[in-house]
């Protein structure tokens, strides 16, 4: 369900994304802007301020490996579901991680890219990421019962 127009623009602009930066930055704002994601993150350690959490080195590892991840939905954007199957179990199953928080990471991911790539994030851009981000966390959410 995507075009050539919307892969080319997907995959070209993840070529240039830090994922390391990005999925710090991404993670620390959810945690920052909705608080009680935080209860998911208790082994974290110091999540007591923005500051602690910007420079908590376990929530910048984490949010490196969720983006890292997001990446094989970009690898594999026919497959996305599939890709996702075994992930979207774990986060049921044993991490109990409400859907609706897939949601809430998506928009802020979209935040992130506009703040870094600036100008060059133009309204096609994020016409094309809204729709990667939704079809990401329905994936992550089709094993839910
Ligand atoms: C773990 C991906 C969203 C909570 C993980 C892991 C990956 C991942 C790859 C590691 C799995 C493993 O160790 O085998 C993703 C992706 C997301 C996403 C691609 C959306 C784009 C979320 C959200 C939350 C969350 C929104 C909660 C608010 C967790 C937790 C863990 C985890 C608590 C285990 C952390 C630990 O203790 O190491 N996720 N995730 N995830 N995820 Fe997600």
């Amino acid at each position: 369900h995507w075009t050539a127009e919307e892969k080319q623009l997907i995959t070209s602009i993840w070529s240039k994304v830090n994922v390391a930066e990005c999925g710090a930055e991404a993670l620390a704002r959810l945690l920052i802007v909705y608080p009680w994601t935080q209860r998911f993150f208790s082994s974290f350690g110091n999540l007591s301020s923005p500051t602690a959490i910007i420079g908590n080195p376990m929530v910048r590892a984490h949010g490196k490996k969720v983006l890292t991840s997001f990446g094989e939905a970009v690898k594999n954007l026919d497959n996305i579901k599939k890709c996702f199957a075994q992930l979207s179990k774990l986060h049921c199953d044993k991490l109990h991680v409400d859907p609706e928080n897939f949601r809430l990471l998506g928009d802020i991911l979209i935040i992130v890219l506009a703040a870094h790539f600036g100008k060059d994030f133009t309204p096609a851009c994020q016409s094309v990421w809204q729709k990667m981000v939704r079809v990401v966390a329905h994936a992550l959410a089709h094993e839910y019962h």
